[in-house]
């Protein structure tokens, strides 16, 4: 038996080397390609973002139109991919019809699925991230009974989305620019974040040389969890849950009480410890589309300025350096937006396709990529003879 090192959560061990995403949690700096990401949110726009983390470098004008173009072109859905949706349950929660459907994907695309091709990679990556946003709004249709919205392609890709998840067939739908602004930002903030569960998982299931639908179904599939992306519709349940204003004190105890498992959702990070730099982008954004669409009438809303400010405020919360994190202010603008908490997740996860595919495609470019076979530290028993079932 060889000696390992024993590192659980993998706190401090690098699995892989990558040039994409650079994250110091100490001073709050995230940066993508050398980019900071409050410049990038505030003057670039999600696809630019997309060209810029998967070719590392921004694109010219011509570049990114081409690149808008080549996206636009694979927004559509293969018709009998309908056929999928139509086998799940209504009550389907969305990220499970999305996990399920991209999977499928290698049974629709046979052309884009051969990894060792750089130009099947190369259409998989622009397939995944124009075709996200249509089965993420198919997911929603499907489950509140509308009839699916198609892709319209004169539109960018935020504007898109919401028309293809708020219109409805033969009603005139204008999108809000400020919520299309509002929008693009979600994603472009939640673009990649490095080596975080979702990503790592992406890159153990590529490293065995499956197909890429296959690998992103599987990174969607580890963004579920509450403790990932899984959090913004934690965090939303959570301020239900507290319902009013004066019963923030109670959740706030029970957030301190060590007996108690209760955390205030959407607070803290693994990595940033003192503060989140995507969170304070987004806060702008949620002060935005809060002035535009009012929190008088939201009493969940009125429970979530409330709750930042007491937390704030908090010595506990102070001392451990727990903050909002993205995920706070992300459910708070697309609570106000309309969206039920069900599509949060699914929102985290179509912004995050571009940063696991980036990461994908750049491990398999690298030589020295192999399989990833972590290893243990064996505690069970040793060696010992099987005995017959009259003798136990
Ligand atoms: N509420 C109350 N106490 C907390 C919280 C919280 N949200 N988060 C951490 N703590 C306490 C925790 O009890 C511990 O206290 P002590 O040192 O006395 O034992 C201390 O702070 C450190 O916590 P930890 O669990 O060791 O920290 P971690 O780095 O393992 O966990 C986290 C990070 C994000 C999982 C955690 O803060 C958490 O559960 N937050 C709520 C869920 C959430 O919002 N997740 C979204 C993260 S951002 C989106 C993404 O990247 O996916």
């Amino acid at each position: 038996a060889g000696v390992f090192t024993y590192d659980p959560g993998f706190t401090s061990t690098a699995s892989c080397e990558s040039t994409i995403t650079y994250i110091d949690g100490e001073e709050g700096i995230l940066l993508h390609r050398g980019y900071p990401i409050d410049q990038l949110a505030g003057k670039s726009h999600y696809l630019e973002v997309c060209f810029l983390l998967l070719y590392g470098y921004l694109p010219t004008a011509t570049e990114l139109e081409n690149f808008e173009t080549t996206i636009t072109r694979h927004t559509m859905v293969h018709e009998q991919m309908i056929n999928f949706f139509r086998g799940f349950r209504r009550d389907a929660h969305p990220m499970a019809i999305i996990v399920g459907v991209i999977g499928a994907m290698s049974a629709f695309y046979h052309d884009s699925t051969d990894i060792n091709d750089p130009r099947q990679r190369e259409v998989a990556s622009h397939r995944l991230i124009a075709k996200m946003p249509t089965i993420a709004a198919m997911a929603y249709k499907y489950t509140v009974g509308q009839p699916f919205v198609y892709p319209r392609n004169d539109l960018d890709y935020a504007s898109n989305f919401l028309r293809m998840c708020f219109a409805v067939p033969a009603e005139e739908y204008e999108v809000n620019p400020i919520l299309a602004r509002a929008m693009d930002r979600i994603f472009t903030l939640h673009a990649d974040h490095e080596q975080n569960a979702s990503t790592s998982t992406v890159r153990l299931a590529s490293s065995s040389g499956a197909n890429p639908f296959a690998c992103i179904a599987a990174g969607i599939a580890c963004l579920w969890g509450p403790a990932h992306g899984g959090a913004n519709q934690a965090c939303l349940e959570m301020l239900k849950e507290i319902g009013t204003p004066d019963r923030i004190p109670e959740f706030i105890a029970r957030a301190k009480d060590k007996e108690d498992p209760f955390r205030l959702m959407g607070f803290g990070h693994r990595v940033y410890k003192n503060h989140d730099p995507r969170a304070t982008v987004m806060k702008q954004s949620a002060d935005e589309v809060l002035d535009l669409l009012g929190v008088e009438d939201n009493p969940l809303l009125q429970v979530a300025k409330e709750l930042e400010r007491v937390a704030l405020s908090d010595p506990y919360f102070a001392d451990k350096k727990l903050f909002p994190n993205v995920d706070f202010y992300s459910g708070i603008i697309l609570e106000a937006m309309g969206f039920p908490t069900s599509m949060f997740t699914p929102i985290f996860a179509l912004s995050r396709t571009v940063g696991w595919i980036s990461q994908w495609k750049e491990q398999l470019s690298d030589p020295a990529h192999k399989i990833g076979r972590p290893r243990q530290l064996y505690l069970g028993e040793t060696e010992r003879d099987y005995s017959d079932i009259e003798n136990r």
